[in-house]
């Protein structure tokens, strides 16, 4: 797997993480959703439906990453789309992110995030936008630690009556 960048260990691992694209929903589908609904307030139904219909059209925007290439419980994952926008730009669109508590501040997510952008990037994305509640500081601080910036605030965007 190419494009993890910055330091890195062979194809596919920094240190002892192995970080690979989603495979399949057989192999992946049910570990992936177990985090994702973890930490995010969309109701389960809801994160069901929307997982599917990204990983289904852009399963090589979804990544996964696991302790150990021998570990079958991934500790983060990062979930993402592209398409021609108003068919006037190209763009790359993070829609999950999420890693495990007892794994953070240890720059996964990070990573996570620089390996989906050079894929979108690779794939032709002109720019990469994102929404979180607008409360959500660490989510913040990490995208503006990469270099994003905040364009809109989207009034009541979240199911939960908060704004993005
Ligand atoms: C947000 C989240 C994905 C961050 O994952 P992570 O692997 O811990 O993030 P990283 O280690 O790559 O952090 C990179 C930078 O982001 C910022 N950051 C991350 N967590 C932070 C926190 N708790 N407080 C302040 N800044 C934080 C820091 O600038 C950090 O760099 P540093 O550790 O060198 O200071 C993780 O906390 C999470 O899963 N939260 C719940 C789900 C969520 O909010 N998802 C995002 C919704 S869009």
């Amino acid at each position: 797997m190419k494009g993890i960048g910055g330091r890195r260990g062979p194809e596919g691992y920094v240190g002892e993480l192995y970080y690979r694209q989603y495979r399949s929903e057989v192999e992946d589908l049910g570990e992936l959703m177990r985090l994702v609904e973890e930490e995010l307030s969309e109701p389960a139904d809801r994160v069901v439906y929307t997982f599917r219909y990204f990983v289904i059209e852009w399963p090589h925007l979804a990544f996964l990453v696991f302790p150990s290439t021998e570990s079958r419980i991934p500790i983060g994952t990062i979930v993402c789309k592209q398409d021609d926008h108003r068919g006037r730009t190209n763009r790359g669109y993070i829609a999950m992110l999420s890693v495990d508590r007892g794994w953070r501040r240890r720059g996964i997510a990070s990573r996570l995030i620089r390996m989906a952008i050079d894929e979108m990037t690779r794939r032709g994305a002109h720019e990469i936008v994102l929404e979180t509640e607008c409360d959500n500081s660490t989510s913040i601080a990490l995208y503006e630690s990469l270099g994003f910036m905040r364009e809109k605030r989207l009034a009541r965007f979240y199911s939960n009556g908060k704004d993005a």
